[in-house]
């Protein structure tokens, strides 16, 4: 199915998957409204793509910046065809000892962040169809170190079968596409050094992580371009 004419917003889109996403559905002629917080990051991010980037700030914890995005996107392209929930934010760390102001910015963005940006646009994507692809882990499957991580994704999950079934007969479709360890990217990149090493070591003994399969952000994009294409053929 042709993403040439589409109309995609992705959230996180200044860096890593989010950034290389937005790159690639450029070139493939769809329209991108890129959002995340850093500006300075969107506007390099346009130059670099050219007219088909449309940068838009966000706070995707924050009610009222996800409605500016929503009045952005519609004024930018009229309806929207796909919405990408991409933006996340992780911290490896030991549960025992882990920051609940943590835990509650990764549910906050991860698994809240993500509804309130697909509640905000069911009135463009219901004008055509549409799809809302939301950006899932493998670490939901239960990995350590990344507790309240797993727990986001794993809710993103659930609550995008969920909202799927209710909202498949409008012809709103919603995916949760899960991705695995990613270089090149700023996940986990506040976390202590020490506390990574620790959880790679975790994740080994239990065959997953980085030391068994380790993507680019080119790479998990392109899992993720493929699940918008997919799926547009079914929507
Ligand atoms: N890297 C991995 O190994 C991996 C594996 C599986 C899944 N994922 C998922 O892939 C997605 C992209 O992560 P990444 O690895 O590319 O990490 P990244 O390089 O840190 O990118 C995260 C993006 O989210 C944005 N963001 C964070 N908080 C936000 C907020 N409140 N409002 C709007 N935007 C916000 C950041 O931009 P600003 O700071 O400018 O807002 C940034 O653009 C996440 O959902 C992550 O959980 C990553």
């Amino acid at each position: 199915m042709e993403l040439a004419g589409r109309s995609v917003v992705v959230t996180g889109a200044s860096a890593g998957i989010g950034r290389a996403l937005t790159l690639r559905l450029a070139g493939r002629g769809a329209r991108v409204v890129a959002a995340a917080r850093s500006s300075a990051a969107l506007d390099a991010l346009a130059r670099e793509a050219g007219p088909a980037v449309h940068a838009v700030p966000v706070d995707v914890t924050r009610d009222d910046s996800v409605a500016a995005l929503g009045a952005s996107a519609r004024r930018a392209c009229g309806k929207i065809d796909v919405v990408v929930n991409n933006a996340g934010v992780g911290w490896v760390e030991p549960f025992a000892s882990s920051s609940v102001a943590h835990w509650e910015e990764t549910l906050a963005t991860n698994l809240l962040g993500a509804l309130r940006v697909t509640r905000a646009f069911l009135p463009l994507l219901r004008e055509g169809g549409g799809l809302v692809v939301n950006v899932g882990s493998a670490a939901a499957s239960g990995w350590p170190y990344v507790a309240l991580y797993a727990a986001s994704k794993a809710a993103l999950r659930a609550a995008s079968l969920a909202i799927d079934r209710e909202l498949r007969a409008s012809g709103v479709r919603v995916l949760c596409v899960d991705i695995g360890p990613t270089t090149g990217t700023g996940f986990g990149s506040r976390s202590d050094a020490a506390h990574v090493a620790e959880a790679v070591q975790a994740w080994t003994a239990l065959d997953v992580g980085p030391a068994r399969e380790l993507a680019t952000a080119e790479i998990s994009a392109q899992r993720i371009v493929d699940a918008i294409e997919t799926a547009l053929g079914d929507v």
